[in-house]
């Protein structure tokens, strides 16, 4: 495995693959690797002739108010995670070759960013179409990773690659999770025990909705109120930012349960924020 800190000869060496006509695989990550990341891995790799890593904690996807300071970083033990895994490309870019003096360009998909997390996390979205489009356009993979867990951001990432022509495919995989249901993330370290008992309470009260709409049901006031008291029986979780049923494309809530349907949560454990999602296809 290459360890690589440099954008122009990442740009080379992924080139070097690609003309030779080899297909590349590419999972972009901020480090602090779990299952979740490993599985991304994984799937890059059976799917692709060469893989590529990519780990950097971005600046410009923390608000001021964020936790950019203590994000977990442990770049040994990632790194000694990846090799085990056979990636050909490790890029471990610094701050300021990825946001060196100058750079003034911001992508920004408008539709999609302002909705569900965007209205708790100003300028999040914007940080991580940005970041991503970089990144693509420094490895050009043939196929890019992400986790379902995060739904609104590869929904942006997709609609950012069909609009600007990435020519990259995009692949969503689904989200690996602990014992109890909690969807893994890095954040889930910052719990502590009583908190990370009652996480899992964002897995619940999506099965909660997922079974109801399953056996059913299809109002999605009472899907709503069905998720809302799951997660107001958690003394633990001192706030929710959204609990719903959106149309899984435009992240809009819905008004009827028809067809691909996305339930959808976020919130707050002390000062941790947790985020799950599930598809439910009626
Ligand atoms: O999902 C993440 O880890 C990050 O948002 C990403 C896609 C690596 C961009 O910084």
């Amino acid at each position: 495995m290459e360890l690589i800190r440099i954008p122009r000869i990442v740009q080379d060496t992924c080139r070097k693959y690609l003309v030779k006509g080899r297909t590349l695989g590419f999972v972009p990550t901020m480090g602090a690797l779990h299952d979740g990341h490993l599985s991304l891995i994984r799937r890059a790799r059976m799917e692709n002739d060469v893989t590529a890593v990519s780990i950097f904690v971005n600046p410009l996807q923390f608000s001021a108010s964020e936790d950019l300071g203590r994000y977990p970083r442990n770049l040994d033990e990632d790194t000694r995670k990846i090799r085990n895994l056979d990636v050909d490309i490790l890029f471990v870019p610094d701050e300021n070759v990825m946001y060196p003096q100058g750079f003034a360009t911001r992508v920004t998909v408008e539709a999609l960013s302002g909705k569900l997390c965007g209205r708790f996390r100003p300028g999040h979205f914007e940080g991580v179409a940005t970041v991503v489009a970089e990144l693509l356009n420094i490895v050009s993979p043939t196929r890019a990773y992400f986790g379902q867990k995060d739904f609104q951001q590869s929904a942006i990432i997709r609609r950012m690659v069909k609009d600007l022509h990435f020519g990259v495919e995009i692949v969503v995989c689904p989200t690996i999770r602990e014992h109890d249901g909690l969807a893994m993330s890095s954040r889930n370290s910052y719990m502590d025990e009583a908190q990370r008992q009652a996480a899992s309470a964002l897995y619940r009260c999506l099965t909660r909705a997922a079974d109801a709409i399953n056996a059913g049901e299809r109002s999605p006031l009472r899907i709503k109120e069905l998720m809302t008291a799951v997660l107001s029986s958690e003394p633990q979780i001192v706030q929710v930012d959204y609990a719903s049923v959106y149309n899984p494309e435009t992240l809009d809530e819905v008004k009827r349960i028809e067809g691909e349907t996305l339930l959808a949560v976020a919130a707050r454990l002390g000062d941790t924020r947790l985020i799950d999602n599930f598809i439910v296809n009626v």
